[in-house]
């Protein structure tokens, strides 16, 4: 989903930019930032064991696609995109596999055994557990939102208790079974694994925030169950098999007919929400009737693919704010790391170290593992060096003279305690993506069109750009290459923008093709990043990025730089998840959104329709899916 927030709602106003400002007029005073203005090159910080240790070596081998205004899923030459789960498919759930309807007459009942809207993160667990199977797996993703425009017959009209239940039903998340059928990829009804996971399903809460007074309801006196998770952006997993699923803009969901209390405003809570009416038939959300929902949303829940019956659990040890999504890495000592965005204007990067080291050869004994550890707020100074700032109760200002009650407190109210400690205020985390060999940490900057507006923070080595509407994605290297490192080294891989653009402050320095608002960041086993472009549906083709067509895929080689346009998406859609196969021969690619207008929800009835994507003209209604792109040599992806 786009977020422009020009309405300047929950901008991070902290005074920590402020102090930034000055160290950095006092660095150029000393002449200390030649140095760090060289960092801003891409390709500059050296890789520490470059290609050592891939499991195979990944070399661009693709020729470069053009832009596109296609309503079409564009690949190179010599690669075939095929759709494989759209919204309203059959998640092929045991107990019935209802059909798609193309009006949307499907029911809220039907909408819980069928692919959710809007998919986002994914991942591929390959089947058994342990294995790598390529040819028979489980691809589990998120529902990011409702676009009730298309979901209902009626849009909004007629609003009513089973609309709010079919909406909530179109979030979440699916596990669908997923077999390579001689070359042709199809989803298995039924499976036993099939599963939907919603915005009622039933959650555990677990963690140091788990039954604090601030996480009980009227229909949860002791803070341990919550129904369902929604706005589920990017993911993450673990290395014991496990999925992790980022509640990122949450507080949309909420109204509040009362008075919003702080926590409410800093998190973006507001009187009206964005529209999504759940409020009007399930009372949970008006924040004002009932203060502490919003504490139970914010959070990185985590479940267990191989096992159907598992319940979710949201983990509070990993913080509360606008979850990307969480992505692991593993410390020397074994200890596991995990490292987070919280996607708003001028908020913070973070990361979670476990206090236990996670077990290799008894996944069972790792269910715990994300309940007990230290969370972690960055600090990038203009120097090139940056810092983890330690949020944990009666440290530092996290203390009860400075209003943090206890480390539950410190957690629900995450970015109040990434203010108190001094972190850096970003253009908006998104992705994370850690090298598979070297442990170096990239990270999506998708945008800022606040920074350096009035009142706002200005500009800083990190963030060089005011009214930043490209983007940039920084890496950084641990102290010792370790994870678990507190000190680190970073740069600016990337300024994206338009290297024709007649203005020199939107060309950026991309040594390839041309891109901005990078959103989706994974890297693949052969060590080639793959970006994701999420340009906001008021921003395509207009203004700055009049040149630049739909939202695309890239794949990066770092070791040189180079970026190569690799897809193009259809209409009005933006680009949100990617994951291979173990072999690298299998790549899917999620496609959000196709058709939105820049009106936020689409209504079926507006005769302006700019997609009909996958289904064309006679199917009618543009669905987000599932795409599955092979070489038609069957060779690894983008080599
Ligand atoms: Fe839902 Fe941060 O993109
Ligand atoms: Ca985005
Ligand atoms: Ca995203």
């Amino acid at each position: 989903m786009s977020h422009s927030y020009s309405d300047g709602r929950n901008l991070n106003d902290s005074p920590n930019a402020t102090f930034d400002q000055i160290l950095e007029a006092r660095l150029s005073r000393r002449g200390l930032l030649k140095g760090a203005a060289a960092l801003a090159v891409a390709g500059s910080l050296p890789l520490a064991g470059c290609a050592t240790g891939l499991k195979r070596e990944g070399k661009l081998g693709f020729s470069a696609i053009s832009v596109s205004t296609a309503d079409a899923v564009r690949v190179p030459d010599g690669y075939a995109a095929n759709v494989l789960y759209a919204w309203g498919d059959p998640v092929g759930h045991p107990s019935g596999s209802p059909a798609f309807k193309q009006d949307a007459g499907n029911t809220a009942d039907e909408q819980a055994l069928q692919a959710g809207m809007h998919h986002d993160g994914i991942h591929y667990f390959p089947l058994p557990f342990g294995s790598e199977n390529s040819s028979n797996g489980l691809l589990v993703m998120n529902h990011e939102y409702s676009d009730d425009g298309l979901l209902h017959t009626d849009g909004f009209a007629n609003w009513s208790a089973d609309k709010v239940r079919k909406a909530q039903n179109a979030h979440g998340c699916s596990v669908v079974e997923v077999r390579n059928a001689g070359g042709k990829w199809e989803v298995l009804r039924p499976s036993p694994f099939a599963r939907r996971v919603t915005a009622r399903t039933p959650m555990k809460v677990a963690g140091p925030a788990a039954g604090s007074a601030a996480m009980k309801t009227a229909a949860d006196p002791v803070g341990m169950t919550v129904l369902g998770t929604f706005n589920n952006c990017a993911h993450g997993y673990t290395p014991w098999g496990t999925y992790l699923t980022c509640e990122e803009n949450w507080d949309t969901y909420f109204i509040n007919s009362g008075a919003l209390t702080a926590d409410h405003r800093r998190n973006g809570v507001s009187a009206k929400g964005r529209g999504y009416r759940w409020n009007e038939f399930d009372e949970r959300f008006d924040a004002g009737k009932h203060p502490n929902e919003p504490n139970r949303h914010g959070w990185v829940v985590e479940f267990d693919p191989y096992d159907p019956q598992s319940q979710p659990v949201k983990r509070t040890a990993l913080g509360r704010f606008s979850h990307e999504g969480a992505w692991p890495a593993t410390a020397r000592d074994g200890r596991l790391v995990m490292y987070m965005g919280d996607d708003r204007v001028f908020e913070y990067i973070y990361k979670f170290v476990s206090r236990d080291v996670w077990n290799r050869n008894d996944r069972n004994a790792n269910r715990n593992i994300l309940d007990h550890g230290t969370l972690y707020v960055a600090k990038f100074s203009d120097d090139g060096s940056g810092e983890w700032l330690e949020l944990t109760h009666g440290k530092g200002k996290l203390t009860k003279e400075s209003g943090f009650a206890d480390q539950a407190d410190v957690l629900i109210r995450t970015r109040a305690a990434g203010d108190a400690a001094g972190a850096t205020k970003m253009d908006r985390p998104e992705w994370i993506a850690v090298h598979p060999a070297t442990n170096e940490v990239y990270c999506t900057l998708t945008n800022n069109s606040q920074r350096g507006a009035k009142d706002r923070a200005g500009t800083d080595r990190a963030n060089p750009r005011v009214s930043n509407v490209f983007g940039q994605i920084i890496r950084w290297r641990e102290a010792g290459n370790d994870p678990a490192g507190m000190k680190f080294e970073w740069d600016l891989f990337a300024i994206a923008g338009d290297p024709q653009h007649p203005d020199a402050a939107q060309r950026g320095n991309i040594k390839g093709d041309a891109f901005g608002s990078p959103d989706g960041l994974w890297f693949d086993d052969g060590g080639l990043l793959w970006i994701q472009t999420d340009v906001s549906t008021s921003t395509l083709n207009k203004g700055p990025y009049e040149r630049l067509g739909n939202n695309m895929m890239l794949t990066a080689d770092i070791r040189t730089g180079e970026i190569r346009r690799f897809l193009t998406g259809p209409s009005g859609c933006e680009v949100t998840g990617v994951v291979s196969t173990p072999d690298g021969k299998t790549m899917f690619v999620n496609i959000q959104h196709p058709g939105e207008t820049s009106s936020e929800r689409n209504d079926p009835r507006n005769p302006k329709v700019v997609s009909s994507w996958p289904d064309g003209p006679a199917g009618g209604r543009p669905r987000s899916a599932t795409v599955v792109i092979r070489k038609n040599d069957g060779g690894v992806i983008g080599t």
